[in-house]
């Protein structure tokens, strides 16, 4: 028999939502070990307000050491309104955040796709967004997430002063860069780059250094800036002109959450956040759905946990190369879809509600 190789993941189920939909992904992951066709090693932790509850803060040593040592990391959610008045670095985003910035995982992939079962769910008209396909790199270890200076300072007149930093270097732009042009190249060979170099220097260096590695490297791949105010705009006017998208940590932030609404649904939609590879090919990532915790639907059973099942098929297709695993887990999804099963959140007529649980069964179910 093939010895196969043993996979080390860290789950962090996190806050809210996250443990019911992490749920769903270990059920997942049983289902392959049992089946003997890969062989993962989990271990599960604390991370955001439930580690704060039991450690005093959001991430402790031990298990930032475990996720610097993982393979991958699979996150649920952080946060809820419970920790909202925390003092800044103990909220339980300061570990996301950590994460991000420590595992050094610079790209941040963003798929926006319309699932065709889905298309009446999109508040734009289904011709607008049937077919969709966006991939959003957003750049998520600088800009002004982590530009210093920052904080929050007294001044002269009793007034308080709050300072943040939006700062890029040359090498930051490119290599987030060449992860757009190369996955634009697997795709339909476009790039949209978005800043504000009409009114920030940082913007204008971003729209420069991209163009100069368009010109040196990736000259194939077409390419075209747009202003990120306005590609705000074209995403609900003609979505469909985006392949993909490479922009900042902060317009990132916002312009995937605009695009994900396109898709109908933020519970669908997935993450893969990657580091740089080394040299024998091997990569730091941490993979999360992009919904939140979802407080107000925590413990009720019908979370849809296809955003987070989907994130753990871009970590066997990213982190494991394991491209043909990670379809016929897309499939299963598609399938179970079809065939009208339907969380809550993306509930129509004629379809048939089901609770998380169900849900993560009925997907197992389409793998065998
Ligand atoms: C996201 C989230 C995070 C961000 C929060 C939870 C820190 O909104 O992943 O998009 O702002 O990056
Ligand atoms: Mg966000």
């Amino acid at each position: 028999m093939i010895k196969i190789k043993k996979r080390k993941f860290l789950l962090l189920p996190g806050d809210g939502i996250g443990p019911e939909v992490i749920g769903e992904v270990k059920k997942i992951i049983n289902w392959f070990n049992n089946k003997k066709s890969l062989d993962f090693e989990i271990e599960e932790e604390l991370v955001g307000g439930s580690a704060y509850e039991k450690h005093g803060m959001p991430i402790t040593d031990e298990v930032f050491y475990k996720a610097l040592e993982s393979e991958a990391v699979i996150l649920g959610a952080v946060g809820g309104p419970k920790w909202d008045n925390l003092e800044f670095s103990k909220k339980p985003e300061r570990a996301l955040l950590k994460l991000r910035k420590e595992l050094k995982l610079f790209a941040n992939l963003r798929p926006a796709i319309c699932f065709k079962q889905l298309v009446d769910a999109s508040s734009l008209k289904p011709e607008l967004v049937s077919g969709l396909d966006i991939m959003f790199v957003r750049e998520l270890t600088g800009g002004i997430y982590f530009g210093e200076p920052r904080g929050i300072k007294p001044i002269d007149n009793g007034e308080r002063k709050g300072i943040n930093t939006h700062v890029y270097t040359t090498s930051e732009i490119e290599r987030v860069a060449r992860v757009a042009f190369d996955l634009a190249r697997k795709r339909n060979n476009k790039v949209t780059s978005c800043e504000k170099s009409n009114v920030m220097e940082a913007g204008q260096l971003w729209k420069e250094e991209v163009q100069s590695i368009h010109e040196k490297e990736y000259k194939d791949v077409e390419l075209n800036h747009m202003l990120a105010d306005n590609c705000a705009m074209q995403l609900v006017r003609n979505p469909k002109q985006f392949d993909v998208i490479v922009t900042d940590n902060l317009f990132g932030d916002m312009l995937s959450d605009e695009a994900a609404m396109l898709t109908g649904s933020l519970g669908l939609l997935p993450s893969a956040s990657l580091g740089a590879k080394d040299k024998n090919g091997n990569m730091r990532s941490l993979y999360e759905p992009v919904h939140g915790s979802a407080p107000d639907i925590a413990g009720k059973g019908i979370a849809n946990p296809i955003a987070t099942i989907l994130s753990f098929a871009m970590a066997l297709k990213y982190t494991l190369d394991l491209d043909k695993e990670a379809e016929t887990l897309e499939k299963a999804v598609q399938n179970v879809l079809d065939e009208g099963l339907r969380t809550k959140d993306i509930l129509s007529n004629g379809t048939k509600e089901v609770s998380t649980s169900t849900m993560g069964d009925a997907i197992i179910s389409k793998l065998q």
